[in-house]
């Protein structure tokens, strides 16, 4: 399963790329306005830090729009994955994209007809939002599993990709699920080092060597 870094902020993904941990890296709109600075050097400079994947998203809503913005941000890097919202002009939009062979992650899916479409228009990546279904009251990972089943059905190559991710719990979900991939942000994905069990093992084990006066080196 991959793991990629939803975030915009190229400290904390220098910090995190660092652990050799993170495939690729995805932003929205709601992202390149918190890191206050212009989308194309961001997306450029992550570009730089990451080998993988680097999902950056589309402005427009028609399709010509789309088709514009998307081959300048495909001109950026060759890591760059247009990221396209579900509608039936991003998926147009998408079906363009696959015969140009440019990748594409179709963002904004609820429901399991969505992500058929995407597929169907050559998706690369769907992003089914996991903790927006859960906030609406619903069972997001409900909607992971019936997208695995129908991929895996009709043979579709197309990558699930569990998106609005919460908390490590969604994460382990997502990956039992049958996801691809998952996008966390760099909070939870610090979260995933995690067990208070690890820590306390650790301490009593360090505790117990500092007794011996031992050395290894
Ligand atoms: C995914 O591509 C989105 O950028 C992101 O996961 C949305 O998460 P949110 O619901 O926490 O905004």
């Amino acid at each position: 399963m991959q793991l990629f870094l939803d975030t915009t902020d190229t400290a904390v993904l220098k910090d995190l790329a660092s652990t050799g941990l993170v495939d690729g890296v995805t932003t929205n709109p709601t992202l390149i306005a918190k890191s206050g600075r212009p989308m194309l050097e961001v997306i450029a400079e992550i570009c730089d830090l990451v080998e993988g994947p680097v999902s950056a998203e589309v402005a427009a809503t028609d399709v010509d729009g789309m088709l514009k913005e998307g081959a300048k941000l495909a001109a950026i890097a060759t890591n760059v994955v247009v990221k396209l919202p579900l509608t039936r002009e991003g998926l147009i939009a998408t079906a363009e994209f696959a015969v140009q062979g440019i990748a594409t992650n179709v963002t904004l899916c609820f429901s399991a007809a969505q992500a058929l479409l995407a597929a169907k228009a050559g998706a690369t990546y769907i992003s089914p939002f996991i903790g927006r279904l859960d906030d609406y009251g619903m069972d997001g990972m409900d909607l992971i599993r019936e997208i695995r089943a129908i991929y895996d059905t009709y043979e579709f190559d197309t990558e699930i990709l569990a998106a609005s991710i919460r908390n490590p719990a969604h994460v382990t979900a997502a990956a039992l699920s049958g996801a691809d991939c998952a996008t966390i942000p760099p909070g939870v994905f610090l979260d995933l080092f995690k067990h208070p069990l690890t820590e306390k093992g650790l301490e009593q084990f360090m505790s117990d060597w500092a007794k011996t006066g031992q050395s290894i080196l």
